[in-house]
């Protein structure tokens, strides 16, 4: 398993059901919850599964280089990768395949993104070109807001070279869901669908984050409308993949809206989403392994699961975040083991930035802090776990949404 935060945490506690896992380089809860960690480049390890949790790997071609060391990866190489690593890459792809999107526009001079931006009506949606940790995006109904961020994206000031060049598109209006398929190269399998709550405030008011929880299944997401995903957009994606000869193996993060005309396709992410795969993972199991490993050897045979659990997933972040984590502060409520000290059924807690201290205790140390995870058989008793755990940790300064999956309860 490369990476080293709570999404990483989340899938290497699930694979560790049915395999041995080690991971690189992991992070102090992933370790205090008896998973191997080490330094070691991915490079220098051997294994019979590779999996890649983070986008930055995967630009960067890490992919490419373990297959050519003979591995078996989930997670595509450098081409497909392409797909997350430039939005104006993937806007142009999913015109060729003929996949429903917002309409847009690609710009590096301010004069003419001004001019375009001009001619859009609210809400303005303008994004970094490149990868921005999910904190790219602009959507506003002011125009002077969003012509300030076009000057600072453009200038490099806010994002650097991420940023030099911006998409503006049209402003979509729905639910959002988020739809993770794993791709073998030629078939694909959908988990079960999920929903992300990317705002940093309650009401889904604030900054955009990297996701301040998630629950799955979304019940809002009908098996009918994952059907329509999987027809009008995965579908033509995986075929204007082949036509372009790239064998896309890992999994294909589908960010829906579900416009009043149907399913529109926000932006392909081209690994497990965080926080959603902290809600997914428990759901799955001890089937995770296969899957992953049926989708890295190219050969999935799996058919849907249907999962009888729901599972919220609420994260707690650091003072300041998104703008400006503090890190260092003492959490408060975690056993030895990085778990809760005082244990509610069905929940996990999965670490994402914590480290320990010179006495051993976890402080905070990213943006993201923890994700807690509550499983039941009901969204509201998943949710209801959830939030009692989120009760018994605590630090100074915590940032917490309190409506995760408030409105499908
Ligand atoms: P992205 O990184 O493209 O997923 O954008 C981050 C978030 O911004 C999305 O999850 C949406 O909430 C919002 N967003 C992105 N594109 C649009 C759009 N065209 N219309 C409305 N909201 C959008
Ligand atoms: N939860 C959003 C993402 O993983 O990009």
């Amino acid at each position: 398993m490369v990476g080293g935060g709570a999404r990483e945490h989340a899938l290497a506690w699930g694979l560790s059901k049915s395999a041995e896992v080690l991971v690189t380089p992991g992070n102090a809860g992933i370790a205090a919850h008896g998973i191997t960690c080490v330094s070691t480049s991915p490079l220098e390890l051997d294994a019979d599964l590779f999996v890649v949790g983070p986008e930055q790997p995967l630009v960067e071609g890490l992919a490419d280089q373990l297959r050519r060391q003979g591995k078996v990866v989930v997670g595509p190489g450098l081409d497909g990768a392409q797909l997350e690593g430039s939005k104006a890459f993937m806007k142009e792809f999913l015109a060729s395949a003929g996949v429903p999107t917002a309409n847009y526009g690609v710009f590096s001079d301010e004069d003419e993104a001004a001019a375009f931006l001009s001619t859009m009506e609210p809400p303005y949606v303008i994004k970094t070109d490149g990868l921005a940790a999910g904190k790219g995006v602009l959507v506003t109904h002011d125009i002077n807001e969003a012509r300030d961020d076009l000057r600072a994206k453009l200038s490099g000031a806010a994002f650097g070279d991420a940023g030099t060049t911006v998409i503006i598109e049209e402003g979509l209006d729905g639910e959002e869901c988020s739809l993770l398929v794993l791709c073998d190269g030629t078939r694909a399998l959908p988990l079960v669908p999920a929903q992300d709550f990317k705002r940093v405030g309650d009401g889904d008011q604030g900054a955009n984050t990297g996701g301040m929880g998630a629950y799955a299944p979304m019940t809002a997401m009908t098996a009918d409308q994952v059907e329509l995903v999987m027809e009008h957009i995965v579908a033509p994606t995986l075929d204007e993949l082949s036509r372009r000869g790239i064998d896309f193996r890992g999994v294909l993060y589908a960010g829906v809206m579900l416009t009043s005309k149907g399913p529109k396709l926000l932006e392909y992410n081209v690994r497990f989403g965080d926080p959603e795969t902290e809600a997914l993972v428990p759901l799955y199991g001890e089937e995770l392994f296969e899957m992953l490993l049926e989708t890295g050897e190219g050969r999935l045979t799996k058919t849907p699961v249907v999962t009888k659990d729901f599972a919220v997933t609420v994260v707690l972040a650091s003072y300041g975040y998104p703008q400006d984590p503090r890190f260092g502060d003492v959490i408060e409520g975690l056993g030895a083991d990085g778990q809760l000290a005082n244990p509610v059924e069905g929940v996990s807690v999965f670490h994402a930035g914590t480290a320990r201290d010179p006495h051993g205790r976890f402080v905070t140390a990213g943006g993201r802090v923890l994700a807690l995870t509550g499983v039941g058989a009901s969204i509201r008793e998943a949710r209801e776990r959830a939030y009692q755990a989120a009760a018994l940790v605590t630090f100074e300064g915590r940032v917490m949404r309190h409506d995760i999956a408030l409105a499908a309860v």
